[in-house]
Order: structure tokens, then sequence, then C-alpha cells
């Protein structure tokens, strides 16, 4: 598409499970951000929307974790996102939420669309169940291994590993994520979209239409999928939170997360629409309205193949024109994690480096994981801000900003003779819109922002050439024209700069007594336009970026090496229910020694054991065969819960419990007695 008419452009609604990181802002909202601002610099109509992806279950998962409701999680959280986002500059033109109530109707009519136009497959079928939980498991509720790639703690949606999508039945040996048990199967009702049907008009829409202007990672993963064929999807769940199901007999079921989170984009740009007074519908229907989705790599299957399908089905929307997808930053060498917490949190963030906003943005630009997964470090943080933000940049502009202030009292000086080294350096300037606006195009944003730096390159190379410092003593008229070319490169920059580095745009332009004007434009920076005329006066000078010392990033290092020492902590089970000592002392717990032991035939787990009790010798089946050979404990000293009531396994009555630990390695181990002066059924009290 040429020249569109106006854009939408969407970032990935986040989970509202948690604060957002480095990575969430690295990979989906600096880059949709700078795109945005880009645009709006060239007058281009554009409706950045964005919004909390508050269903699904992780976020019900996080309640359970927390003790609360799914609707205090995201309500807190919600907070948290949206404040980040702000604080780093982020301008969505609307940032919703799922639970708003425009977002349920305009979901619900969604789905009520498509059913009323039979594009569904209704069908009974087996599901996984949790029969201790009560609850079917779909998605995050199960874990188990990829049938793809092996990976054996994959999610019931999708494998983090390989990123395949899969449905949670095909997961191997599968467990429910809240009692830890093998899902049984129950039969219930869903309904899925056909997306077998879709399949060659994605191919043709993608794969041929598409195959020279989106990534090669995102064209890559959709050619994967459709080489695998694609199945029918279930857009419904068994769940209590979330969007219900809009039509009769679908009672305690309601539409799957990403069946209504992509139409978050929709209901957002309604609710934007709606506090401005304007028409959503174009956004969304006119074929020359460009739509570009920020994404994740994760989410591609979502925006390039589901999401699609489904606007095809209801036929009146548009598609996106590119879905620019990044690979994930990691962090210090390992993937971030918000479960171990092992993250940069943007609110902390904040708290250590107040006001540097801009310098995170910067390295996580420059550092973006664009075509590859890449690495954030604090070294690297450091070294990119003191070498190239203070040095480059800020240097340049500092010395154009105190020398007019010295020589001039801060008022432009006239330009004299314009010598070849003059020209050389305006025309140079005046292409830097055109260079930097062609990365920016083809989302290229690191190479975009190398670009900008070489502008300031430039004019730190044009000072060290012309040397003002030294030409003031010996012909000061020609400085005057140097001080004046070298101030049309500090606006430029002051300028183009914007998209990447907003706050540190408006602190220039203040200082260069621009902040007033409104006409600031990409291409003002051009060859027919001059931002600083002569008697223009400028501001005093002011630090745009600071040196940071090796102690802040020490600090931030140990920060990190911290929450890595109290990981192993994190996969330690929550205290339980708090007990009376009359409750424990119905416990009668004794040492015993093993006398005996067999496999129980038929079983992959069980041992039947003789135990020397102190008391008596009993029969006791312990659920440990998966960690001892029956041939390595014999006369081994072991811990026994002597009183809990007979039962029988597998056909044979067990008569106590062998007390055991977790270990690590996800084997047992047993707990005995130090020495051997405590005599079989000694008690442990
Ligand atoms: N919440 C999802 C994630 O964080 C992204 C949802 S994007 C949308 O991975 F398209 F569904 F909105
Ligand atoms: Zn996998």
């Amino acid at each position: 598409m040429q020249d569109p008419k106006r854009y939408t452009i969407t970032a990935a609604l986040p989970y509202t499970n948690g604060p957002v990181h480095i990575g969430h802002l690295a990979g989906v909202y600096v880059p949709a951000d700078i795109y945005a601002r880009y645009l709006r610099l060239n007058d281009k109509e554009v409706a950045f929307v964005c919004g909390s992806d508050e269903h699904g279950v992780p976020i019900t998962l996080k309640a359970k974790a927390e003790g609360t409701t799914p609707q205090a999680v995201v309500d807190k959280y919600h907070e948290i996102i949206k404040q980040s986002f702000q604080d780093f500059g982020i301008t969505f033109d609307n940032y919703s939420r799922t639970s708003a109530k425009i977002h349920h109707e305009t979901a619900s009519e969604f789905f009520k669309d498509l059913y009323k136009h039979g594009k569904f497959i209704e069908e009974t079928s087996a599901q996984l169940y949790d029969e201790k939980a009560k609850q079917f498991l779909a998605d995050r509720f199960v874990v188990g291994t990829c049938p793809k790639c092996g990976f054996e703690e994959s999610y019931g949606d999708q494998c983090e590993n390989c990123g395949t999508s899969h449905n949670a039945k095909d997961l191997i040996n599968p467990k429910s994520v809240i009692t830890g048990n093998a899902p049984s199967l129950k039969e219930t009702k869903h309904w899925y979209l056909p997306l077998n049907e879709y399949e060659k008009w994605l191919e043709e829409w993608i794969l041929q239409g598409h195959k020279k202007d989106w990534k090669t990672n995102v064209l890559g993963q959709v050619k994967s999928w459709i080489d695998d064929g694609l199945k029918p999807r279930a857009v419904t769940r068994d769940l209590d939170w979330g969007i219900p199901v809009p039509v009769e007999g679908a009672e305690g079921k309601v539409l799957y997360v990403w069946f209504d989170a992509p139409i978050g984009y929709i209901s957002s740009t309604k609710e934007w629409a709606e506090k401005t007074g304007k028409n959503w519908e174009p956004f969304w229907k006119d074929k020359e309205t460009k739509l570009l989705h920020f994404i994740g790599k994760d989410n591609i299957v979502f925006h390039c193949i589901i999401f699609p399908s489904m606007l095809k089905a209801q036929g009146s929307y548009i598609l996106p024109e590119n879905v620019p997808a990044n690979e994930f930053l990691n962090l210090e060498g390992n993937k971030i994690s918000t479960s171990k917490n092992w993250a940069v949190w943007l609110h902390e963030y904040l708290q250590d480096f107040p006001e540097k906003q801009d310098v995170l943005r910067y390295v996580l630009t420059a550092n973006a994981p664009e075509t590859k997964d890449n690495d954030f470090t604090w070294k690297d943080f450091q070294a990119r801000n003191n070498n190239e933000l203070v040095a480059i940049f800020g240097n340049f502009v500092n010395r154009v900003v105190v020398l007019t202030n010295k020589y001039y009292n801060g008022v432009v000086p006239k330009a004299g003779t314009i010598s070849e080294a003059d020209q050389q350096a305006m025309d140079m300037m005046h292409q830097y819109p055109e260079i930097i606006s062609k990365s920016l195009e083809r989302f290229r944003f690191r190479e975009a922002l190398s670009e900008l730096m070489n502008l300031a390159r430039l004019g730190n190379k044009y000072l060290a050439d012309e040397e003002p410092w030294k030409q003031i003593k010996t012909d000061p008229e020609r400085v005057q024209t140097i001080m004046y070319v070298a101030l049309q490169i500090a606006s430029a920059l002051s300028v183009l700069s914007e998209p990447f580095l907003p706050f540190t745009s408006k602190k220039l332009k203040e200082m260069l007594g621009l902040d007033q004007k409104t006409d600031l434009r990409w291409q003002t920076v051009g060859p027919d336009k001059v931002l600083l005329p002569a008697d223009h006066t400028i501001n005093k000078a002011s630090l745009l970026f600071a040196k940071i010392e090796d102690a802040e990033i020490q600090k931030q290092i140990d920060k990190l090496e911290a929450s890595k020492a109290s990981n192993s902590e994190v996969t330690v089970e929550p205290q339980k229910q708090t007990i009376s000592f009359e409750d424990f002392t119905k416990l009668d717990i004794r040492i015993g020694t093993i006398l005996e032991a067999e496999k129980v035939p038929k079983t992959k787990k069980l041992l039947k054991l003789k135990v020397d009790v102190g008391i008596d010798t009993r029969t006791i089946v312990s659920g440990i065969a998966e960690s001892f050979d029956p041939s390595d404990i014999i006369g081994q000293r072991v811990t026994v819960l002597i009183n809990l009531a007979p039962r029988k396994l597998r056909g044979v009555e067990s008569q106590g419990m062998i007390l055991m630990s977790d270990t690590q390695d996800g084997k047992l181990s047993f707990i005995e007695p130090v020495g051997d002066t405590v005599a079989n059924g000694e008690k442990v009290s």
C-alpha cells in the first residue's frame, strides 16, 4: 500500500498478571511507539491502541497464588502497567482493558455474528479434566511434554520452547497445574473455528502476497504452521473467568482468551472514537487504512493465522498489512521470567534511574531483538549511555549550546560565506529525514537509531574539524558561520530524535528555544526551512545525559544475583494452614528399619516393604519405586507414620506411611536419624 489514508497501530495487549519489564518494552511497545510518533510527525492520521488483557488462565492462577480474586489481580496490575507505559512515554491514543463493558459487548457481538453465519463447528468431545479440582484443564492449567519438540514443561496451548501452538489433549503425560494430578477425560461441548478451511487462503495472502515485505522470522513461523496443516481450534473454554459465550446452551463457558483479546484492539479503537468524537469504523474497515500489529514472537500464530481468519470469517474487516514481530530479549544471558523474578521491572527501573527513561528506550532500541534473540546486560547499558548518549549526542549538543551562550549571549549568529565544508555538512544533515525514514518504514529500528546517532556524529566531526574554540581568536567572523551551521544540526537532532528519545527531544527543544513552535515536523528538517534563524535566542545549557557510574551498575547486578539466589526458594510450596498442637500430637511417628522390599507387580511406583517399627514388624506399601531399587534399601533407617488408618493399595494392605522428602531433581529421599543411637520405635515429636 503506497500512501494509506490512515494507520491503525496495535501493540499486544499485555497480560495483567504482573508488571511489565524491559522485554515487553524492547519487543513491542518501544518500536510501536517510535513508529506511531514518526507517523504523527509526518502528519499521518494514526490510531495507536492497546489495553490490558485481563482474561485467561494465567490471571486465575495468579489470583490463586495470591489468595485473591481475578478481578483484584487485574485491577492492581492494570494500574501499574498503565502507569509504566505513561512513564516511558508510550503514546497510546487509547489504553483500554478487556474487562471494559465496551469490550465485552464488542467481543460478544463478534462471536454471535460468526455463530449466526455458521462460521463455527459445534462439537462435543472428551477433554482433559481434573477430578479433584472439578475443572476442565485447558491452556495454562495443564503442562506436559510437547509432542513436537519433547520439552517437558509445555503448556496446554503453547510450547514455550519451540513456539508450537497445540490443543491441551496433544500433550504427552499431561499434569494438572492446580493439583498436580494426571487428568482424566470428560465430555464437553465447544465451538471451533475451522482453521483448516482458511489454510489455502492464508497461504496465498501471506506466503505469496507478503513474502517480500514481512520479516523472515514471521514468514518462517507462518510457513511452518501451514506446512504442518491447520486444525479446527476451540474458541470457547469451560472456565468461570472471561466473557460468557453469548449463545444458548453455553452456560459456564467463556470465550477463549485468544478469541477475545485481539478483538480488544477493535474495542479500544471504539472507546477512543467515543471519547474523541471520531468514527472508529474506517480504522478497521476502510481498505485504505494500514493495519499494523506490533507483537513478540510468541504471538505470531495468533496475529498471522487465528485473528486474520476471524476477521476474514466476519468479512467486513481489513487485514494487517504487516506484523513486525520481534524475537525475545534475554537478561544477562538468561530468559526473562516473571515467575522467577528474572527481569528488570519498569517501575523499579524508574525508582533507581529516575528521569532516565530515554536511556532505557535508547539501549533497548539499539539492542532490539529484531531478527534474533538478544541479550540485555547492565554493562552494555552503562557503555551505551556513557560512550554513545553522553559522549556523542550529549557532548555535541552541550558544546553548541555552551559556545553559543559564551560567544553570542545565546543569540543565533548570522551566517557569512558558506564554505564547502559547511555546505557538505548541511547537505548531509538534510538527507537524514529520508535516511531514517527508509529504515523506519521497513521496521528496522536499530538501523534507524544508529542513523540518528550518525547525525550527532556528523555534528561532532564538523565541530572537531572547524575548531570554533580556536578560530574565535583569529577569525571571529568565520566562527559565526560555524556556530550557525552547528546550531542547525542541533535543531535537526531535536526534531528527528523525538520518536526515539522523546524526553530528550523535549529538553533539547527547550534549550534551543524551539519548544513553543507547533509546526515542527519530520520534513521541517530540509533545505527549504531554517529551524534556528539568526537573531533567535536559545537558552542556557542543561545536561541531556549523565555518566552512569560503576557503583550504580553493580547495584543492579547485585539485585539480579539476589533474585537468582532466592529462585530455588520460589519453587518451595507455600505453608499450609496452621494446625493446633493437639492436631499434631495425634500423629504417631516412629523410627524404623526396612527389613524387606519388593516391587508390587504391574505398578510403576509401588514397593511392598516389611518395616521394623519397634512395636512390631509391619507391611507398608510405599510409592518410592521410581527413586529406589528394592535391593538397595534393605537396612535403610526410616521415619514412619504408624497410626495412619490401614488402607489397601493394589490388593496389599498398607499399615503406615514412610515419610519422604522431595529432592531438587524430582526424586525422593529418606528421612533418617543421625547416628545409630536411635532405636527402632523411638518417637519423633
Ligand atoms: N496477552 C498476550 C501476551 O502477553 C498478548 C495478547 S495480544 C492480543 O502474550 F492480540 F490478543 F491482544
Ligand atoms: Zn515444543
